[in-house]
């Protein structure tokens, strides 16, 4: 038996990377899944390995900063799964630059995927969660959004916003049985990481007291734990998943 028998869980950016990994861990925990990303095409790999698992899968296109896309794909997650369990907001995006050079549109993309994303899409499944008297919803930060990066004055902001609409959601909706915690991944391998240069990887490296960077399945399992009643009485909660890195 899994331990998420029986549960449905929406993920959003799950084309790949670690959304695609959560997606895949929470159908090997049994869980059925909706799947969203910018354009449904690329779930294809990502559907099809929930199918292996035995699990049902449903597609959506979705623009998380597009207040219109969110409310319809969340809408039909809910319609065609029968309810929504899980809510796992994954979608984000980089534009590096420092401060000095950062442009108005680099500062507003970046806050609209990761935070006005996350904010639309924990809106959104608030309404079926709270009419269930339940629900999970995780939101992925980082710790970039703890502890700040140069070059990165957007994504630490939209980050650190991230992990304070998770507490305010979670004061907001644990009287109605919905959890809200915070994951906060360190350097994990994804296409993300891999724009990095080799320079700016090693000194990462060194960083990080278990000596390695981190996989999509490290951060995917501990998702599932939080989607569990293995946690059931976490709420407002932010995870480090970073090798050590922040402590
Ligand atoms: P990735 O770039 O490999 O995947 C992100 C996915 O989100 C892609 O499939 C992309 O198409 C989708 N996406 C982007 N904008 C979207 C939008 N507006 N609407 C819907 N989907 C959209 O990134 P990765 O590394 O898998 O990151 C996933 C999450 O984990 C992000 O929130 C990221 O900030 C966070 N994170 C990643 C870390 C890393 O080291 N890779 C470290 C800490 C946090």
């Amino acid at each position: 038996m899994g331990m998420l028998d029986g549960k449905t869980a929406m993920v959003t950016g799950a084309a790949r990377g670690i959304g695609r990994s959560i997606a895949q861990e929470l159908a090997r925990c049994g869980a059925d899944l909706a799947i969203a990303d910018l354009d449904a095409a690329w779930l294809e790999e990502t559907a099809a390995s929930i199918k292996d698992a035995g699990r049902r899968v449903v597609c959506l296109s979705m623009d998380v900063g597009s207040s219109e896309d969110v409310t319809s794909a969340v809408g039909e997650a809910v319609k065609e799964l029968g309810g929504l369990d899980i809510m796992v907001n994954n979608a984000g995006i980089t534009k590096d630059g420092l401060l000095m050079r950062m442009s108005d549109a680099d500062w507003d993309a970046v806050l609209n995927v990761n935070l006005r994303g996350a904010f639309l899409c924990t809106r959104a499944v608030a309404r079926p969660m709270m009419k269930k008297k339940s629900g999970v919803i995780i939101n992925i930060a980082s710790i970039i959004g703890l502890i700040g990066n140069a070059g990165q004055c957007n994504y630490s902001a939209s980050k650190a916003g991230v992990i304070a609409l998770t507490k305010s959601s979670a004061k907001e909706l644990a009287s109605r049985n919905i959890r809200v915690n915070a994951i906060a991944p360190g350097f994990i391998q994804s296409k993300m990481t891999d724009a990095l240069s080799d320079e700016v990887r090693a000194s990462m490296l060194d960083a990080i007291p278990m000596k390695r960077f981190g996989t999509p399945e490290d951060v995917a399992q501990v998702v599932a734990f939080l989607a569990s009643d293995a946690s059931a009485y976490m709420t407002g909660q932010v995870l480090t998943v970073s090798g050590g890195m922040v402590m």
